[in-house]
């Protein structure tokens, strides 16, 4: 990866920090992203003094305003003339129903909307950047869900995992919908992946709207749950392996393929959530 450049979105944390380090490792040049800033600086320190690579920074944006995603968009484009890998990894999960600044339920906000527009002004820069990648964290909490076209922003009826699992369905059927998209015309590919359970801070901010017993039961069940770096695998896997050179539209979990469940592969909703998409980030009619 020396002389390739890398964006990791949620990288300062988590399965997304454990990638940054494994790319680290391969010389890449990482910009990683976070929300806090603080966090952020400690983590780009961290990762440098491990890895003994330098050309690591920092960028900041929260994914819950869409206005912060096209920042974060510009000031990677400011950042560098090329982009070899974008890793969509940023995501959270929210007890109680949210709104983000722009409006929109939380969840869908922060896992799908703002991942579909960041990747949507990278674009240019990706193609021109080719052979280049676009690796999105989804998970397989998307067994059980489906696409609720009728009401995305989930106003009738709310539950943390329902929403949840419905933006990581989205993650699957973008990656579908964008693959298609670029087969032939470019040199981009996009994947996706199932980390595993893997024992990070996800959650925590939700830890006011939590019940002591679910908090005690949840902190059981992670003792079984595998570390960053395992659930990084994947990830640096797609984002650097020649063995998936030009593969493009999967699922991944363990670096082999896996079928996602039949509404993970309907093409008619991947294309619809695509347009609804484009209306809800204000780029309908965007050349992809
Ligand atoms: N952990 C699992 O078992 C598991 C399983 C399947 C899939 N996943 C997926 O893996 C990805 C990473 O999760 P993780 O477990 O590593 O979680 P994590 O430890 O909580 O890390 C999440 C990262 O996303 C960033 N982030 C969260 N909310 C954000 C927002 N509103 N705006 C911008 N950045 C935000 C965080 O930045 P700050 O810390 O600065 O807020 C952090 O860098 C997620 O997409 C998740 O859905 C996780």
């Amino acid at each position: 990866m020396n002389g390739k450049v890398c964006v990791i979105t949620g990288g300062t944390d988590g399965i997304g920090k454990a990638a940054a380090y494994g790319l680290a490792m391969q010389g890449a040049r990482l910009l990683v992203h976070g929300r806090d800033p603080d966090k952020g600086a400690r983590a780009v320190a961290e990762l440098k003094a491990r890895s003994g690579n330098p050309a690591i920074e920092f960028l900041q944006a929260d994914f819950s305003s869409l206005d912060e995603v096209r920042r974060l968009a510009a000031a990677i484009t400011e950042c560098t003339p090329r982009l070899d890998v974008l890793v969509n990894n940023a995501g959270a999960m929210y007890v109680k129903r949210a709104l983000s600044k722009d409006g929109y339920e939380l969840t869908l906000a922060v896992n799908h909307l703002a991942p579909f527009l960041l990747t949507h002004l990278l674009l240019d820069t990706l193609k021109a950047s080719g052979p280049s990648r676009i690796v999105t964290t989804a998970s397989n909490a998307h067994r059980g869900a489906k696409i609720a076209f009728d009401d995305l922003q989930l106003t009738r009826k709310y539950s943390s995992m329902g929403a949840y699992g419905m933006s990581k369905l989205a993650n699957i059927l973008f990656t579908r919908a964008l693959a298609k998209r670029l087969q032939d015309v470019t040199r981009v590919t996009a994947t996706c992946l199932h980390p595993g359970f893997v024992r990070t801070n996800f959650g925590a901010n939700n830890t006011a709207d939590i019940s002591p017993l679910f908090k005690a039961l949840f902190s059981f069940i992670s003792r079984f749950a595998r570390t960053p770096e395992k659930g990084a695998e994947t990830v640096i896997y797609l984002a650097s392996s020649p063995q998936v050179e030009g593969a493009s539209g999967g699922y991944y979990h363990d670096c082999k393929p896996l079928r996602p469940t039949p509404a993970g592969e309907d093409d008619d909703a991947a294309e619809r959530l695509w347009h609804v998409s484009e209306q809800l980030v204000g780029i309908a009619g965007a050349q992809t």
